[in-house]
C-alpha cells in the first residue's frame, strides 16, 4: 500500500498528537544551510524580517563571541486582535517543535526556549513529552500583554525579569538570553522552516486572522491564505465602513482600496499596509471607526509601562484626545492638530517600536475616517451601534 499523501499547511487535520503530526508531515529531514531552504521568507511575527538573514546574523554572533546561542520561539502573541499563533500552536506544536529544532541546529544553539500563553503551555508539555523533548526545550509562559512579545521583553522574561522591552543597543541577536547571543522567531515563522525543510512551498501561505461580523456579533476565525490573495477573496467586504489590515500596529484602509489589493508586501505597501500580526478586520457599518480606534489607542497606551518619553507623554495625550474627537461633539479648538504633532514627535523616540506602530495605526484612522471627524465636529455620529467590534481586553475606552 502506497504512504498516504502528506498534508500541506500549516493548520493540518487538527489532530495535535505525534502520530498524525508524522503521518502528515513525515519524519525532519535533516537541513545542510537552513538559511539557504529559508530562501526570501520572511518571518510572521510582525516586522516581516527576513528569516535567512536573522539565522546568519545570530551565527555570526555566536561566532564572533564563542557563547552557544539561545533560539526562543515566540509564541505569546499579545496582539489582543490576534489569535493565529495561539491556533497553531493548539493544532500544530510538532511542526513548530521541528522549526524550533531546526533553528537551534542551524545558529549551534545548546538551549532552546518556546514562550507562549499560560494557557498554551500544557498542550505544548504534552507534544514534548510525546517527543520525548521536556528536558531539551523549556516552556515559559508570558503575561498577557501586547508588549510580553517584543523581542527584548520576551528575553527578559526569559531571564526572570518583567515583560518590558529595554534598548535596542546592544541587540538581542547579540546579548540576549543570559547575555547570549540569542535568535527570536515567531511561531509561525519556526512551523514554515519546519515545512520548508521538507521541501515545501510554505513561504507562498501565511496565516491570517479574520473578523467580520455576523448574524449574532464578530465573527472571528483563522485561515491560512496563499500570499498574493485579493484580499477581497480572503475576507468579505460587503458593507464593511473599513478594513484593518496588520492590527493595532497597522493601518485602516477604505474599504474601496482593500477590495483591490493583494496580500503580498509590496502590494500592501504602496496602500500604506503591511500584514503585520496577520490580523484583518471588516468593519461593520452600523460602528464608529473613530470609536473603535479610541478604544484601541487607550488600549495601547495602557499597556506601555511609560519607560521612555513617548509612552509617559505622547501616546496618553493622544489617546484622551482621541477619546474627545471620538464623540459626536464639537473638540476643542486645534486638537486634532495637536494630535499630528504629537504622534510626528513620538517617532523613532522609543527603546522599542511600539509608539511608531501606535500612531501609524492612529494617523490611517484620521486619514480614512476623515468623513466621521467632520460629522462629529457638527455633533453627528453615523453608527447604530455603540457596543465595540474590536476585541480589547478589559474594553478600555
Ligand atoms: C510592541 C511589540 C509587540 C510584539 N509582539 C510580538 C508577539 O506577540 N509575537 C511575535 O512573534 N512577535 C512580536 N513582536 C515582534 C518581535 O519583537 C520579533 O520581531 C518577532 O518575534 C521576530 O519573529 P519573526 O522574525 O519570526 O517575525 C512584537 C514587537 C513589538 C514592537
Ligand atoms: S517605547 Fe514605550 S513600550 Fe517601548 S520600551 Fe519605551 S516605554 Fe516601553
Amino acid at each position: 500500500m502506497s504512504a498516504p499523501p502528506l498534508t500541506r499547511g500549516l493548520l493540518g487535520t487538527g489532530e495535535p498528537g505525534l502520530t498524525g503530526h508524522l503521518t502528515a508531515h513525515g519524519p525532519l529531514p535533516a537541513v545542510a544551510d537552513l538559511a539557504a531552504a529559508a530562501g526570501d521568507h520572511t518571518g510572521r511575527g510582525g516586522a516581516g524580517f527576513p528569516t535567512a538573514r536573522k539565522l546568519r546574523a545570530v551565527t555570526d554572533a555566536a561566532r564572533a563571541t564563542g557563547r552557544a546561542a539561545v533560539v526562543v520561539g515566540n509564541g505569546g502573541e499579545g496582539e489582543p486582535a490576534a489569535a493565529k499563533d495561539a491556533v497553531l500552536l493548539a493544532r500544530s506544536p510538532h511542526l513548530v517543535l521541528d522549526g524550533l529544532h531546526l533553528a537551534g541546529r542551524a545558529v549551534g544553539a545548546d538551549t532552546l526556549v518556546l514562550a507562549a500563553a499560560h494557557a498554551a503551555l500544557p498542550g505544548l508539555d504534552r507534544a514534548l513529552a510525546e517527543r520525548g523533548d521536556r528536558a531539551r526545550v523549556r516552556l515559559v509562559g508570558l503575561p498577557d500583554r501586547f508588549l510580553a512579545g517584543e523581542e527584548s521583553a520576551l528575553v527578559s522574561v526569559v531571564d526572570g525579569g518583567p515583560p518590558l522591552p529595554r534598548t535596542k543597543v546592544p541587540p538581542v541577536r547579540e546579548r540576549g538570553v543570559g547575555g547570549r547571543p540569542t535568535l527570536v522567531l515567531n511561531v509561525e515563522t519556526l512551523a514554515r522552516l519546519a515545512l520548508l525543510a521538507r521541501g515545501d512551498d510554505a513561504g507562498g501561505h501565511t496565516l491570517v486572522t479574520r473578523h467580520t461580523a455576523g448574524p449574532h456579533g464578530r465573527v472571528t476565525d483563522v485561515a491560512e491564505v496563499p500570499v498574493g490573495s485579493r484580499l477581497a477573496d480572503v475576507l468579505p467586504l460587503a458593507g464593511a465602513r473599513a478594513v484593518l489590515v496588520g492590527g493595532y500596529h497597522g493601518s485602516w484602509l477604505p474599504t474601496p482600496v482593500a477590495a483591490d489589493l493583494s496580500l503580498d508586501r509590496d502590494s500592501l505597501a504602496c496602500a500604506g499596509a503591511s500584514l503585520g500580526a496577520g490580523v484583518l478586520a471588516a468593519l461593520p457599518a452600523d460602528r464608529c471607526g473613530l470609536r473603535e480606534t479610541a478604544s484601541v489607542v487607550a488600549h495601547l497606551a495602557a499597556q506601555s509601562a511609560g519607560q521612555c518619553g513617548p509612552c509617559l507623554n505622547g501616546l496618553p495625550r493622544i489617546a484622551a484626545a482621541l477619546e474627545l474627537l471620538a464623540r459626536p461633539a464639537p473638540a476643542p479648538h486645534g486638537l486634532l492638530d495637536d494630535v499630528h504633532r504629537w504622534s510626528g514627535l513620538v517617532v523613532g523616540r522609543g527603546a522599542c517600536s511600539h509608539p511608531d506602530g501606535s500612531v501609524r495605526f492612529v494617523a490611517s484612522a484620521l486619514r480614512v475616517f476623515a468623513p466621521e471627524l467632520a460629522a462629529h465636529a457638527a455633533g453627528r455620529c453615523s453608527a447604530t451601534t455603540a457596543a465595540p467590534f474590536l476585541p480589547v481586553p478589559g474594553g478600555a475606552r
